[in-house]
């Protein structure tokens, strides 16, 4: 029978997204209750090899479950690609006897996961990304927050759109994931969204429309680009070149990925945390939780990487209907 858990590190990697310190919070206070110690790897799996490990204790999660960013700090590290950088990390767990690891991230973060569970380390990952592009789950720690974040930004460019009747490109993060595109479009009413996932390229169907609302009396034209696509300024040249149309960009850049996070992302990221520890204490490894058909659940790593997700058809077409 596999040796129980004693003591639990966990570590955010790749991009910060607010809830992730209500995550650790849970962590750390559920597996004190379950009666393991906790121990935080800072600065990702960076820290991870330089041993930037710390003993965590109830109170060092106090303050923390309204704060955005992540309070063990996050990085890339591309030494943990490799083979010897991940046996390193796994002798380091060992040395400093952590039995099982949780990390916060991305897919990215879940790869070094899955290479840390094959040497020997129990490993669970939570989905973590502002731009929700795990396949596996409908919910990662962040978009909530970061969608409500660049959904009042654009509220506030579209009153100086309106004033100026102009229109305003606004470029949002999701690396290259629409989803918060396709839902600041629906949410903030825009003209057009421009999805890496579905955008081709033909910006006279983006010139015609604007020249249609202006003669249908509209006074602004919101376009949401997404990062995937980029080049909102130069684009915003060429429309204005091509309407007539005074046209700005706006670039929303990384006050999406702050700030405190929504009330959505505090329970979610509190029951994941938490989760992880339970399947921890379960003897369970390899797997990555996530959110699905209204319950927390949890799939095998392996599997969870090979999934695919795509931006919804209805809500795609829908978004242009309702902006008529
Ligand atoms: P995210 O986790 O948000 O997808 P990244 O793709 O930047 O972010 O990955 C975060 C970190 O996870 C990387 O800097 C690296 O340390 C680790 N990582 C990414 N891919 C792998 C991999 N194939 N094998 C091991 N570790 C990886
Ligand atoms: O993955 C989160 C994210 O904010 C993406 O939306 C974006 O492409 C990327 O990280 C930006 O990364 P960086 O902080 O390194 O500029």
């Amino acid at each position: 029978m596999a040796k129980e858990i004693q003591t639990i590190g966990v570590l955010t990697s790749g991009g910060d997204a607010p809830g992730m310190n209500a995550a650790i919070r849970a962590v750390v206070r559920q597996a004190i209750v379950k009666g393991k110690n906790v121990k935080g790897i800072k600065r990702g799996y960076a820290g991870l090899l330089q041993e930037e490990i710390i003993d965590m204790h109830a109170n060092d999660v106090s303050d923390t479950i309204q704060r955005g960013g992540t309070i063990l700090q996050t990085a890339r590290c591309k030494e943990f690609t490799t083979a010897e950088g991940q046996q390193l990390g796994a002798e380091i767990c060992r040395k400093h006897g952590i039995d099982g690891v949780i990390v916060i991230g991305g897919d990215g973060s879940f790869k070094g996961a899955q290479k840390l569970a094959g040497l020997g380390i129990n490993t669970i990952g939570i989905p973590g990304t502002i731009d929700l592009d795990i396949a596996c789950t409908e919910y990662t720690i962040g978009f909530d927050t970061a969608v409500n974040t660049a959904m009042e930004a654009i509220d506030k460019v579209r009153d100086t759109s309106t004033s100026h009747e102009r229109c305003s490109i606004i470029e949002v993060m999701g690396r290259g994931a629409g989803y918060i595109a396709l839902w600041c479009g629906i949410a903030n009413g825009a003209e057009d969204i421009l999805l890496p996932e579905k955008y081709n390229y033909d910006e006279q169907v983006l010139v015609n429309n604007i020249i249609a609302n202006r003669k249908k009396g509209k006074k602004h034209h919101i376009v949401i680009n997404a990062e995937g696509i980029g080049h909102s300024a130069s684009m915003a040249k060429r429309i204005e070149a091509a309407t007539g149309v005074e046209t700005r960009a706006t670039i929303l850049g990384h006050m999406q990925r702050g700030g405190s996070p929504t009330c959505k992302d505090r329970v979610y990221a509190s029951t994941m945390g938490a989760y992880a520890v339970d399947l921890l204490c379960q003897g369970k490894s390899n797997r990555v939780v996530g959110y699905r058909d209204g319950e927390f659940v949890d799939f095998d790593i392996d599997e969870a990487l090979g999934m695919q997700k795509n931006i919804s058809e209805y809500q795609f077409e829908i978004c242009r209907n309702l902006s008529l």
